[in-house]
């Protein structure tokens, strides 16, 4: 994996605009694309909910363009990690962009860009393994613990025929901050 310096200069944000000359798969995940699992034996496949129902459950995932079948996965920066919480426990922004519970983030760490891959129900913390930052899904991914700065930036999620769905863009910067 890369991590360090050089993935600082890779920090973007989410703005449409600024995604218009990129090649599609290189594009960060658009209203209406298909999410898809990035890993294991059913990569490439629809995520729908009855996946949730192990506890700790983090499913990282690709964007896919319903339309052309590109999967966006021209960069590290797209991947997209999905939990599934109590809508009780969210904020309002987190509940109104959920679906069914489930809430989507950038699994990008925005401490030095490792790939996020563990969800903790019992103490609703999302956990690096890298260096240990903590973001809270409930709350806009914001930083709980550990070296990260910055929140996870947030995908609007909807669900369409049974399957979970970006409802948008990214809301947030993407990759490292500079500062
Ligand atoms: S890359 Fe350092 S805590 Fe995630």
């Amino acid at each position: 994996m890369l991590f360090g310096t050089g993935l600082a200069a890779l920090a973007v944000t989410g703005d449409a605009d600024a995604d218009t000359a990129q090649a599609p798969q290189a594009m960060p995940p658009q209203a209406g694309d298909l999410l898809v699992q990035a890993t294991g034996p059913q990569a490439g496949q629809p995520i729908g909910l009855p996946l949730f129902k192990t506890p700790n459950t983090l499913i990282q995932a690709w964007a896919k363009d319903p339309t052309s079948g590109v999967v966006r996965n021209g960069s590290r920066l797209n991947r997209v990690l999905l939990v599934k919480i109590d809508t009780a426990a969210m904020d309002d922004a987190t509940r109104k962009r959920s679906a069914e519970g489930v809430v989507a983030y950038s699994d990008f760490c925005t401490h030095a860009g490792c790939w996020i891959e563990t969800y903790h129900a019992d103490n609703g913390v999302i956990l690096c393994h890298c260096h240990g930052s903590a973001f809270d899904p409930t709350h806009g991914a914001n930083v709980t613990g550990g070296p990260a700065r910055a929140p996870l930036a947030s995908l609007s999620l909807k669900i369409v025929d049974s399957h979970l769905v970006a409802a948008g863009p990214f809301d947030g910067r993407l990759g490292i901050p500079q500062t």
